[in-house]
């Protein structure tokens, strides 16, 4: 594979991989200049160059305060997707000492289910609401799981493997109509996809992540309603209205609230793009691998960023390699996920095959995705599989 001069890709690559992550935009990177440099001030200092910085995080915290239809008091900057949903789940969870009873979705990412397996090994009860065939969760089901002691409901937007995005706001009023439970969303691929504005979905929190929209890795932010109360889990100075402590990260805090709004005003031009290029993307593959079976919903169910689907007697892991080789940057499902020959629980979830689920390819789109490497993208998948179908796999 061809690099760049600083180590990145290089010009021919085709990047189809923005739900692992994406590149840092011009306008962000700008952005983060100043914090960067001139303006280097800890904002809790009371002096002028504490001030400064003070005013750049205040200013962030209100784009993404717009972004999310929220108050700006309601924003919790955090270290990422990752920290924000353990904040939120765990946060909360610390405020019932009598214990008491989670749901959450099969196919959450390993940020939520990796937190309730901890919460439930401190005696909390889990219950996990299955999917169909498409990743969806069925708000009967939710309404048979909500239980007296039930006391948060976490349930994604978008699913980080698939792109199947899940009917919060009905969920949402299933909890309002028979439970007191709070209701959290991972929003962490849907920020500059979808609406994420808290009233209209109805959630008491959500998270998101700079590194998914085009901003920096490592900040992401938790929105907690005005109310919520919520048990802060990186405890010191008390930063963050003492729900998060630690000297602010402000420039990847400033490169995120630029990245939102951008996100945001770009969103639906952008996403109307995408729809084209993916479906153009599936149809082209499956015209060339007619065997191929696209996984996951159908648009509009669907993030317009995601094409994925299962190759019937081909090793994902394989592929993957062969395809990075050809030029093409891509995923079996989640980025933490490859590398690992486990099968995906989300794929599972959905009720794929095991063997079906092994030969998984998750191909996303982004801003810089062309007709043109949308073109080239397909043959050089239908290639692969070809190619890999003629080579015995050694056992
Ligand atoms: C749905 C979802 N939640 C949470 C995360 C974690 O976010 P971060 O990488 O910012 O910790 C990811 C990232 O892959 C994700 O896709």
């Amino acid at each position: 594979m061809s690099e760049s001069p600083e180590g990145g890709p290089g010009p021919r690559v085709i990047y189809l991989d923005h739900a692992a992550t994406t590149p840092v935009r011009a306008e962000v990177r700008e952005a983060m200049e100043a914090p960067l440099g001139s303006v280097f001030g800890n904002p809790s200092s009371a002096h002028q160059a504490g001030r400064a910085a003070r005013s750049l995080v205040d200013e962030a915290r209100d784009r993404l305060a717009a972004v999310l239809g929220c108050r700006a008091r309601e924003v919790i900057f955090t270290g990422g997707g990752s920290e924000a949903d353990n904040l939120a789940l765990r946060g909360v969870a610390a405020t019932r000492p009598g214990k008491g009873h989670l749901i959450v979705s099969a196919v959450e990412h390993e940020a939520v289910l990796e937190t309730v397996r901890a919460l439930q090994a401190q005696g909390f009860e889990v219950s996990e609401l299955p999917v169909d065939a498409r990743g969806l969760v069925d708000p009967i089901d939710l309404r048979d799981a909500l239980r007296e002691d039930t006391f948060l409901v976490s349930v994604m937007l978008a699913n980080n493997e698939v792109g199947t995005i899940q009917p919060i706001r009905e969920l949402v009023e299933v909890v309002r109509g028979n439970s007191a439970a709070l209701f959290h969303t991972d929003a962490t691929q849907a920020l500059g996809k979808l609406s994420l504005k808290v009233e209209e979905l109805g959630v008491d929190l959500l998270t998101v992540s700079a590194h998914k929209a085009y901003g920096p890795k490592g900040v992401g932010a938790l929105f907690a309603r005005h109310g919520v109360s919520l048990e802060a889990q990186v405890t010191g100075g008390g930063q963050e209205r003492t729900r998060r402590s630690g000297t602010e990260n402000v420039p990847g805090i400033v490169g995120l609230g630029v990245a939102a709004e951008l996100a945001e005003r770009e969103r639906e031009a952008e996403m109307g793009r995408l729809r084209e290029l993916s479906t153009a993307l599936t149809e082209k593959i499956l015209a060339l691998v007619p065997d191929a079976r696209p996984t996951g919903a159908r648009p509009p169910l669907r993030l317009a960023t995601f094409c994925t689907m299962a190759f019937p007697h081909v090793e994902g892991e394989l592929l993957l390699l062969r395809l990075d080789r050809a030029g093409v940057c891509a995923s079996a499902g989640s980025a933490c996920a490859s590398g690992s020959l486990a099968p995906s629980h989300v794929l599972l979830a959905m009720g794929l095959d095991p063997e079906l689920a092994a030969g998984h390819l998750r191909l996303t789109m982004g801003r810089g995705t062309t007709p043109d490497e949308v073109e080239r993208a397909a043959v050089i998948v239908a290639r692969e599989v070809a190619a890999l179908r003629q080579t015995p796999v050694v056992a």
